[in-house]
């Protein structure tokens, strides 16, 4: 395995540029495009439900208190019932929380959010084998003039099967048979770990000293998720849109189907790419020929570790070194 240092924070930060434009500046007005677009995984090319051709699919972006448009076109073979947004307990107002878009159709809606909501939540497809790839972040900045300074990062969790998604989910349905996914995802990314992946592992490159928003939602179908960073502990500020009163620190997060967490992470260790590691079960040592990873890497001229240095969840796991709780339950 080669790993090659790629200059991609340029690429980041127009990525960001561009999503924020899309959502905020064009009279708030978002059009969504469901479509089937074609993906290379796991060595395999197949076609999934999208929307405008991404997976996971777009980020919105909103402030407390602001009302946006979302026009959601199916250019699908199947009606699909949209959901907007969800943070469990927690709803941004909309004239309807849920709507079916038939195939073929373009529907519009108002969505509003509350002056109480900041943090991040999501959207996605109510069917299941749809949600499955349906989904994306909704992230509410707070209004004007509170603190809201740092570099946002959409860490959307998600399942790749090498089946199709539609298939399995109705042999499911016919037969109770498996529904276990071929991979966990980070933006749609297995990760180095699994096969014809390192292409196009998701990358946060960092600057030393400077501190990260990673905005996560746990999208997958139905596992409880774990994630954390090698040498790097994270801060937890909100859970689900809503603040908390008060922060922690800790070495990993758990995070339960739905839910979504923000948590800062700062650029304070020795020049080098860490990897950030999703695992399912966090009493068991996990195998680094099958875990689904992305990477941190720090801006500067020196020598990566290769392969980068992985998380240890069971050292996260002495409360000692911590301060604050460890595991965030619901
Ligand atoms: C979509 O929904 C409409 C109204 O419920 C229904 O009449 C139609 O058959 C559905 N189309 C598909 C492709 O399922
Ligand atoms: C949606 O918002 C627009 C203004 O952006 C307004 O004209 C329209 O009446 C609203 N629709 C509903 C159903 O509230
Ligand atoms: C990875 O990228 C290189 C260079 O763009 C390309 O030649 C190669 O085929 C890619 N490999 C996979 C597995 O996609
Ligand atoms: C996690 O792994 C431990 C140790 O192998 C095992 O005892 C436990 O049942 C596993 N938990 C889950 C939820 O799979
Ligand atoms: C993780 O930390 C535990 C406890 O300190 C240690 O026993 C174990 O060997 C470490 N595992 C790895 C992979 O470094």
């Amino acid at each position: 395995m080669t790993f090659q240092k790629i200059n991609t924070s340029l690429v980041l930060i127009i990525f960001f540029a561009v999503q924020y434009t899309a959502s905020t500046q064009n009279n708030n007005n978002i059009h969504f495009v469901i479509e089937e677009t074609s993906f290379d995984r796991l060595c395999q090319s197949k076609k999934i439900l999208t929307i405008n051709g991404r997976f996971p699919g777009p980020t919105i972006y909103a402030r407390a208190g602001e009302t946006l448009v979302l026009d959601v076109e199916n250019k699908g073979k199947d009606n699909v019932t949209m959901f907007c947004c969800r943070g469990v307990g927690k709803q941004v107002k909309s004239d309807q929380v849920e709507w079916l878009v038939k195939a073929g159709s373009t529907v519009r809606k108002n969505i509003t959010i509350s002056d109480d909501v900041e943090g991040t939540l999501w959207w996605h497809a109510m069917n299941i084998w749809q949600r499955a790839t349906v989904h994306g972040a909704f992230i509410v900045h707070p209004k004007p003039g509170k603190p809201d300074d740092h570099a946002d990062i959409p860490i959307i969790l998600g399942e790749w099967w090498k089946k199709d998604v539609k298939e399995v989910f109705l042999d499911y349905i016919d037969s109770g048979s498996d529904i276990k996914s071929d991979a966990f995802t980070v933006n749609g990314q297995p990760g180095d770990f699994y096969p014809c992946s390192n292409n196009g592992t998701f990358r946060i490159v960092v600057d030393t000293g400077k501190k990260y928003l990673l905005r996560i939602v746990n999208a997958a179908i139905r596992k409880k998720l774990y994630i954390g960073i090698a040498s790097h502990d994270l801060t937890v500020i909100a859970m689900d849109g809503s603040p908390l009163t008060k922060p922690f620190t800790t070495g990993y997060v758990e995070l339960s189907v739905e839910h979504s967490i923000d948590c800062i992470f700062e650029a304070n260790q020795h020049p080098d790419y860490y990897y950030m590691v999703v695992v399912t079960n966090i009493s068991k040592t996990y195998n680094t020929n099958k875990v689904t990873t992305a990477i941190i890497e720090y801006q500067g001229n020196y020598i990566p570790s290769s392969p980068p240095l992985l998380p240890n969840f069971s050292l996260n796991y002495d409360k000692s070194r911590l301060i604050g709780l460890i595991e965030v339950q619901w």
